[in-house]
């Protein structure tokens, strides 16, 4: 007969009241501040992770969503055990990911978006092998997982460029692929897609189709960009100064929003025109004027079509418009509506 299974048993990670607090010299405003800070040595407490439960179940792939400062990075270093928690508990296939270190790494990959974890000056080929000798992964099982992941992500091409000559987009698809040379059972990707263009978002996103789905790759991907997620993750967590404040389907989260656009404009004055007065908050027929710069204006409207051309007629009468962009429904909008003011991360 088979093992009785306990419930715990389809479940990759199980995080419980998890806290991190850090504390840091308090910051003195006004000129001569960072003076009085050295001075006074005053320190205050951080709550960068305050009470954070979920579970991941196995062969899932959730967005870990929030602005910047919400605690995701913190919540990622306690999942992978480089930071321990101050209260709480996580449990990562079973185990604390600090209990026993050799044994965690061996089933988790992670990648930093904003810290390589590369070797900068040798080719990208050099950094696969070393990682391979690291985790004892046999040559053929090697060579198969890196042609698999290069049908995926094609990296053969750049394959034997040093890392430090390579684009931010090459660089991260080489990051992904090192993660996964030794088929972790739970993948980490945080912040993946900071600062890629379209075009190398797009293979990130194909990436985590690709290595996901049941009996497959857990991943649990975080992200400030609510579009990421759209189309990789069926479920999020989002979290607002290191509470939950959403956990649920991604198609849940917008549901309970009015779905908002916002509209991006480059322009120019009028030919012999005063500069035309666009700032935050200002109404724009059925649009709001959300940032406001010379010589740029981001409008938040409705999420209908119908829309656009009555809030582009608006902003021509004041201006030419020289070229603009629309993005869906972004994470802000999102943030705003859920979450009260006053209650938001920066
Ligand atoms: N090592 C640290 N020391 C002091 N404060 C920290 C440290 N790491 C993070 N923080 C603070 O904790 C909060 C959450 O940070 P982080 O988890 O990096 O957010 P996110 O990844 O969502 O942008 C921020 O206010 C940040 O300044
Ligand atoms: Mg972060």
């Amino acid at each position: 007969m088979p093992p009785a299974r306990t419930a715990g048993d389809d479940l990759a990670i199980e995080v419980r009241d998890l806290v991190k607090t850090f504390r840091r010299p308090r910051r003195k405003e006004g000129r001569l501040g960072a003076l009085r800070t050295l001075m006074t040595r005053e320190y205050e407490t951080v709550r960068a992770v305050d009470g954070v439960s979920f579970d991941v179940r196995r062969g899932e792939v959730v967005g870990y969503i929030g602005s910047n400062g919400a605690g995701k990075s913190t919540t990622i270093k306690m999942l992978t055990g480089v930071l321990e928690p101050t209260a709480g508990t996580v449990r990562v296939n079973g185990a604390a990911p600090t209990a026993d270190r050799k044994e965690n790494a061996r089933r988790i990959g992670v990648v930093f978006g904003q810290k390589s974890q590369l070797w900068w000056d040798l080719p990208l080929v050099d950094s696969f092998r070393l990682i391979a000798s690291l985790y004892s992964i046999a040559d053929d099982r090697y060579r198969r997982n890196l042609a698999r992941l290069d049908e995926v992500l094609g990296f053969a091409e750049f394959l034997h460029t040093p890392v430090r000559q390579l684009s931010l987009g090459q660089r991260m698809r080489g990051d992904l692929a090192a993660s996964m040379l030794h088929d972790p059972e739970v993948l980490y990707l945080d912040e993946p897609t900071i600062g890629l263009d379209v075009h190398s978002k797009e293979r990130v996103v194909g990436f985590v189709e690709a290595i996901s789905g049941p009996g497959r790759t857990t991943v649990v991907l975080t992200t400030h960009d609510l579009a990421d997620i759209e189309r990789t993750c069926e479920r999020v967590v989002l979290i607002d100064r290191g509470t939950v404040a959403f956990d649920g389907r991604v198609g849940d989260l917008k549901a309970a929003c009015t779905p908002e656009r916002v509209l991006t404009v480059d322009y120019e004055p009028r030919d012999g025109g005063a500069p035309p007065a666009f700032s935050a908050g200002r109404a724009m027929g059925p649009a709001v004027v959300s940032a406001a710069a010379p010589g740029r204006v981001s409008l938040r409207m409705p999420s209908a079509h119908s829309v656009v051309p009555t809030v582009l007629e608006a902003v021509e009468r004041e201006c030419r418009i020289m070229d603009l962009s629309i993005s869906e429904t972004s994470l802000e909008s999102v943030v705003r509506q859920l979450i009260p003011e006053g209650r938001r991360s920066s």
